[in-house]
């Protein structure tokens, strides 16, 4: 495959203000440069942290309480203690925000781990100083070539699994289960990867939440098997409040290789068109629902951040 004409959802145009930022390490604020944690990092060693994926519109956090929601959800859940309240979080975000003079089109990836341990191995109990928190905030336009063009999804053998085991609601540091994913795309000559569930039910991407439209109805996984995303979320919500049939439910391939559109759906890009799966086309590329779709939640965003 040519690599350079390969996509990902998380394109953005280059900015060369990114070059000098200044990023949030445990309540300072410094260049990039000179941004680092330690090698004992549980999150560096372990991928043991979560994290979340903000954006800044118009000075204001689109959808601040549901990204806490989840956040501090999935913290408590593997007892790691943020050492923070959502007020604080707020605050360091808008703190760091405005040391980079940064208002709108802004992504943030806020991350915390169990802390910087006392010695190189597994057990949590030696994550002795901590957590680590980091906020590293950009300014971040999502390509526009990739509304047009649509991303190129493969299906992969990696799933997104039963939540007993690592649940896919966790955003953990550690994402090997998806990078392993969008590796197996990537080999199949795709963008991103198409992940099934333990049943062989279409469910999700490797980044994204997975929509398909057909004959005008939308229709998303069950989401027992998906990260529960805001996206994801708002998009439903903003179906039904538009009379626009919208279903969660178990479907197959055969429903996906035969939608009349599909798209993804995540804070990054809001929602990406999708071409064609397994190097079959979906639709005529024609996308009138998902453009409606997006017009909605663009104008949801501006409605809820506009002063
Ligand atoms: C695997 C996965 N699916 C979906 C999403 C999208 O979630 P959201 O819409 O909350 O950004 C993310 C982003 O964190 C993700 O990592």
């Amino acid at each position: 495959m040519n690599q350079t004409e390969s996509h990902s959802t998380h394109d953005a145009d280059d900015d060369p203000r990114n070059r000098d930022i200044k990023i949030y390490v445990n309540g300072e604020l410094v260049h990039r440069d000179d941004a680092k944690v330690s090698v004992y990092d549980s999150g560096f060693m372990l991928g043991d942290g979560m994290w979340e994926g903000l954006r800044l519109y118009n000075g204001t956090w689109a959808f601040f309480d549901e990204h806490m929601d989840r956040f501090f959800n999935s913290c408590k859940s593997v007892s790691l203690d943020p050492g923070m309240t959502m007020d604080e979080v707020l605050d360091a975000l808008n703190r760091t925000a405005a040391a980079n003079n940064m208002t709108t089109d802004v992504h943030c990836r806020l991350m915390v781990t169990r802390g910087v341990k006392a010695k190189p191995f597994q057990h949590p109990k030696l994550s002795r100083f901590g957590p680590t928190v980091v906020m590293i905030l950009e300014h971040s336009k999502p390509v526009d070539q990739l509304q047009s063009k649509g991303i190129r999804l493969a299906t992969v053998p990696q799933v997104r699994g039963l939540p007993m085991s690592q649940n896919a609601k966790y955003n953990s540091h550690s994402k090997l289960n998806c990078v392993i994913a969008c590796l197996q795309a990537e080999q199949a000559g795709a963008d991103e990867a198409l992940m099934l569930d333990p049943h062989g039910f279409v469910n999700t991407t490797n980044a994204c939440n997975f929509f398909i439209v057909r004959r005008g109805e939308v229709w998303t996984s069950t989401g027992d098997y998906c990260m529960n995303g805001v996206t994801r979320a708002k998009v439903i919500e903003l179906c039904r409040a538009n009379d626009i049939p919208v279903f969660e439910k178990n479907y197959s391939l055969y429903e996906a290789y035969g939608a009349d559109e599909a798209f993804v759906t995540g804070t990054f890009g809001a929602q990406t068109p999708v071409a064609e799966i397994d190097g079959k086309p979906i639709g005529t590329g024609e996308r009138l629902v998902t453009e409606r779709v997006r017009q909605l939640y663009k104008d949801l965003i501006h409605a809820t951040t506009a002063g």
